[in-house]
């Protein structure tokens, strides 16, 4: 299957699409990303990822490579020139090249480097993992210190997910100073005794979207919502767990380090945060 692409203005098959190889983002990571989910061939929370974006590129002074609107219309013209009705679309926008590699950025008028493309992942909703739900490990969390703006430089959190596949499983939670951080591409939460515990925002984590609409939805569900450092020894003595993000929604956690949870299932809350979700996404989603 050949993709449609889009790089700088141009929609192309994704055999033809090229980025120049002095690209900062190639060479430094020096570049931000969003993925958005797409359910029913429409977008889930594309405003959100629009704001962070905007947040992480200037957190970086990197100049925004279009308007809210064109970004908008891209989105949509790359699902449907790919028909896709479940999947992501990718984003990446790069400082860009002057040329040559330098340490010091080009100057301000360099143009951005923006390339999007769709992945299709049919049944993603209806994901049989999230039925079984994730067997996770504790990593030490050796990232730089501000995750909240969502660069591309992702090698850690990649090595983080082979050590998890290597021990048999499915992912990897990320420990600082004693207290679980996040998961390699998601954020985390325990729930004892119904209380949802996560931890507060901060340059520590990244600002999930699907955090915040989660944490909206389980408020407006009457469920308990605590914003704290949980530690790891807290995490396994909980009677569920589970993680959220744009590319998996909501991802019951059923054991951590090999120590099961409850019964070794998806536990009630997490299930039925998922089912909110899906069903209110959908419902908002354009
Ligand atoms: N990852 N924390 C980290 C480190 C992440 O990489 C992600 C997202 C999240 C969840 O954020 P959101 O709910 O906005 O997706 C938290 C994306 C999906 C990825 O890298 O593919």
């Amino acid at each position: 299957m050949t993709r449609t692409v889009y790089v700088n203005g141009e929609y192309l098959p994704e055999t033809e699409a090229k980025v120049s190889i002095f690209d900062r983002g190639f060479l430094m990571a020096d570049a931000v990303y969003e993925v958005t989910s797409v359910l029913d061939g429409k977008l889930i929370d594309f405003e959100g990822h629009a704001v962070r974006l905007k947040r992480s590129l200037d957190e970086l002074q990197m100049a925004e490579p279009c308007s809210k609107d064109e970004l908008l219309e891209i989105h949509r013209k790359l699902v449907e020139l790919n028909g896709i009705n479940e999947g992501l679309v990718y984003l990446q926008v790069t400082r860009g090249s002057d040329g040559d590699r330098d340490f010091v950025f080009p100057s301000v008028d360099t143009k951005p480097t923006l390339v999007l493309f769709t992945q299709n992942k049919p049944g993603l909703a209806d994901n049989p993992a999230a039925k079984k739900g994730a067997k996770i490990i504790s990593i030490e969390d050796i990232r730089w210190g501000r995750r909240d703006i969502k660069t591309v430089q992702l090698l850690y959190p990649s090595m983080g997910k082979m050590m998890a596949k290597a021990a048999g499983c499915d992912d990897a939670w990320m420990i600082e100073d004693g207290y679980v951080t996040e998961g390699t591409s998601n954020n985390a939460y325990i729930v004892k005794n119904g209380k949802i515990v996560t931890r507060p925002l901060s340059n520590d984590i990244l600002h999930g979207i699907t955090r915040k609409a989660v944490l909206r939805m389980a408020a407006e569900a009457q469920m308990e919502v605590e914003e704290r450092l949980f530690t790891i020894d807290e995490a396994k003595e909980a009677d569920e767990a589970f993680t959220t993000s744009a590319s998996a929604f909501v991802m019951p956690v059923v054991e951590i380090d090999g120590v099961v949870l409850g019964d070794g299932t998806p536990g009630p809350i997490a299930r039925r945060l998922r089912e909110i979700y899906l069903d209110e996404s959908r419902k908002a989603a354009i």
